[in-house]
């Protein structure tokens, strides 16, 4: 595994492998690390995610797991088997399916951390009053983060507008994961609350989840490379 201080998570959003490797090869897993999504994962499954493991990126396994608790912890279980670094499960799924996912995490021999997803970055709060939920995002996100917390979960994913409450409510160590990530100038697409890398990093979110600003580019390194200027000039 790369040992690596980059807080960025490459989101590989393609429909088979053989996208997915060739635009990992492009990339520095010393410089970053990758997500695998329900796209990639349903397509071309575990063996995509030992397949970048071989090139010594580490893995954030993005399935969102939400599920009765009993099919939940199986599944972290196998995410942890197949080595992952990340995996994920949605906090909605409640605090009995995210105490049954922390056991299972923490009874595997290469523990991964694990992550609650809690309000979508693509849900504003127009989309959160449409699905019968009356307060807003910020508060729905960290109510979530609070069921995450308790049930001993390393962290939640959310936007980074939500990161310092989050900080300043579960403490430095509990992790924050955020996507919506836009450099200045690039599309959001289907993200509603966004972030530059530069305003999550100094909203204090520990790990930033950037897509097509990435696997669009040109040329994805200088793109990544762009960034962790951004992020922290030398
Ligand atoms: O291309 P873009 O930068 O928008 O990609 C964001 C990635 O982060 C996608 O893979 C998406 O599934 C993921 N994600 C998200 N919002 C969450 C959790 C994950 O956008 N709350």
């Amino acid at each position: 595994m790369a040992t690596n201080l980059s807080p960025v998570i490459v989101a590989l959003d393609f429909p088979n492998s053989t996208q997915a490797l060739t635009l990992a090869r492009q990339l520095d897993p010393a410089r970053c690390r990758v997500k695998v999504g329900k796209e990639l994962f349903t397509r071309a499954g575990p063996s995509v995610v030992e397949e970048l493991q071989s090139l010594n990126f580490d893995v954030f396994l993005d399935l969102k797991f939400h599920d009765i608790p009993n099919t939940v912890a199986g599944a972290c279980r196998s995410a942890a088997e197949l080595g992952c670094w990340m995996v994920n499960v949605h906090a909605s799924g409640g605090k009995s399916m995210l105490e049954a996912a922390a056991e299972a995490v923490q009874n595997s021999i290469h523990r991964p951390l694990l992550i609650a997803v809690t309000i979508l970055t693509s849900i504003d709060n127009d989309a959160l009053r449409a699905l019968g939920f009356g307060d807003s995002t910020e508060s729905k996100t960290q109510h979530l983060a609070t069921l995450a917390h308790q049930a001993g979960l390393d962290g939640v994913v959310s936007s980074a507008h939500d990161v310092a409450t989050t900080k300043q409510n579960f403490g430095r160590e509990f992790l924050t994961v955020t996507p919506g990530i836009r450099p200045a100038g690039s599309a959001s697409a289907d993200q509603a609350r966004i972030a530059t890398p530069k305003g999550a990093v100094d909203a204090g979110a520990d790990y930033l989840v950037v897509g097509r600003p990435i696997t669009q580019a040109d040329e994805p390194l200088s793109a990544l490379e762009q960034i962790l200027t951004e992020i922290n000039p030398r």
